[in-house]
C-alpha cells in the first residue's frame, strides 16, 4: 500500500526526517487561527484522491510552540485525522512525539479531570489504526485501547549522543523517585554497571513549588540527569545544584521533551549544566538528537 506522511505544523523538521528515513512522499499543511480564536488546518493537496486508499502517517507533536499552544496543536491533530478519514484513507497511523497533558493522568486534588486519559480515549474512538507516542509521562494510560498504541523509547539515541560528548565515569541521576526506573533503563545504555541514584522531590500540588533533597556520592563524576520532560526547568535546575554540591564534575541535563519554557535555559545553565539535551519531539535549540530513525524503525 502506498504511504504518505503528513507533516503537522508542530513537527515540521521531525516529520520530514521520518519521511526521508522511510523514503515516502510527504505533504505539509496550511494552518491559521481565525480572528475568533478557532483553529483551521488543511492538508496541502489539490486532489483528495491522493489520500484515498493510502496509508496515511500523521506526525504532530502537541507541545506549545511559538506558532500555537498545545490546545491548538491538539485540535489541529484531531482535524487532520478527521480530514484523512473523510478522504477515505485506508490506514491511519498517528505519531505524537510529545503528548501534551500527559502529566494530568492522576487526580491530585478533588474535582480534577484525568485529561491525559480522555485524550487517549478520544483518539482511540476516532478509528485510527496505530498510535505512536514517545516516552509518554504515564505509559499506563495507554492500556485498554482498541487501536494499537506504542510508547517509543528514546533512551538509546539520547545515550549515544551523551557518549559522543566524551562523558566518562558516568552516574545517571533521577530528579525524583518516580523517574528512577526510567533512569535505570537509561543507565544500561552507558554500560552494565553504570550507577544510578536519585534525589527526593516533593511538589506542592497547590502552588507547584518544588523541594528536593539528597546527598549523593558524585565526586568527580560526570552526571547525566534524565527526565521525560523539562518544562520550566525547576526540577532539572534543582537536581543540577544538588549534584554540584555533591561534587559532580560535568553535568548533562537530558530530557526526551525539552520544552524549555519561561526561564528554563537560564535556570539550568546557571545551576551548572554543561549542556541541555533534548530530542526533535520539540523544535527548539535543545533538539540535539533526532527521533526520526527510531520512529521509522518502529514503523517499518
Ligand atoms: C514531572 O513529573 C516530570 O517528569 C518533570 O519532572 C516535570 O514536568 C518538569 O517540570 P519543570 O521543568 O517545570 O520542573
Amino acid at each position: 500500500m502506498d504511504k504518505i506522511l503528513i507533516v503537522g505544523p508542530a513537527s515540521q523538521i521531525l516529520g520530514i526526517r521520518i519521511a526521508h528515513e522511510l523514503s515516502i512522499k510527504y505533504v505539509n499543511t496550511e494552518f491559521k487561527t481565525f480572528p475568533d480564536g478557532e483553529n483551521y488546518i488543511r492538508i496541502n493537496i489539490e486532489d483528495e484522491a491522493l489520500i484515498a486508499g493510502k496509508e496515511i502517517i500523521i506526525v504532530q507533536s502537541t507541545g506549545p510552540s511559538s506558532s500555537g499552544n498545545q490546545n491548538a496543536r491538539l485540535f489541529e491533530l484531531l482535524m487532520m485525522i478527521d480530514a484523512v478519514k473523510r478522504m477515505s484513507a485506508k490506514k491511519i497511523v498517528v505519531i505524537i512525539p510529545y503528548f501534551a497533558y500527559g502529566r494530568q493522568d492522576k487526580i491530585f486534588r478533588p474535582g480534577e479531570s484525568q485529561f491525559a486519559n480522555l485524550i487517549i480515549r478520544i483518539l482511540d474512538s476516532m478509528g485510527i489504526d496505530e498510535l505512536y507516542v514517545v516516552d509518554i509521562h504515564a505509559p499506563e494510560i495507554l492500556e485498554d485501547t482498541f487501536s494499537k498504541i506504542t510508547n517509543i523509547d528514546s533512551m538509546e539515541v539520547l545515550a549515544d549522543y551523551v557518549k559522543s560528548l566524551g562523558a566518562k565515569d558516568i552516574v545517571v541521576v533521577a530528579p525524583d523517585k518516580g523517574a528512577l526506573e526510567r533512569s535505570k533503563a537509561f543507565a544500561k545504555h552507558f554500560g552494565e554497571n553504570v550507577p544510578v541514584d536519585y534525589f527526593e522531590k516533593k511538589r506542592d500540588v497547590k502552588t507547584g513549588e518544588i523541594t528536593m533533597s539528597g546527598k549523593l556520592s558524585l565526586k568527580d563524576k560526570d552526571i547525566v540527569i534524565s527526565d521525560d520532560i523539562i518544562s520550566t526547568g525547576g526540577t532539572m535546575a534543582t537536581a543540577i545544584k544538588l549534584s554540584k554540591q555533591s561534587g559532580a564534575s560535568r553535568v548533562y541535563a537530558v530530557a526526551t521533551h525539552a520544552l524549555l519554557l519561561q526561564n528554563a535555559k537560564y535556570r539550568i545553565l546557571s545551576a551548572g549544566a554543561d549542556e541541555i539535551i533534548g530530542t526533535d519531539s520539540i523544535d527548539n535549540e535543545a533538539a540535539k538528537v533526532s527521533l526520526a530513525k527510531t520512529i521509522a524503525n518502529y514503523l517499518k
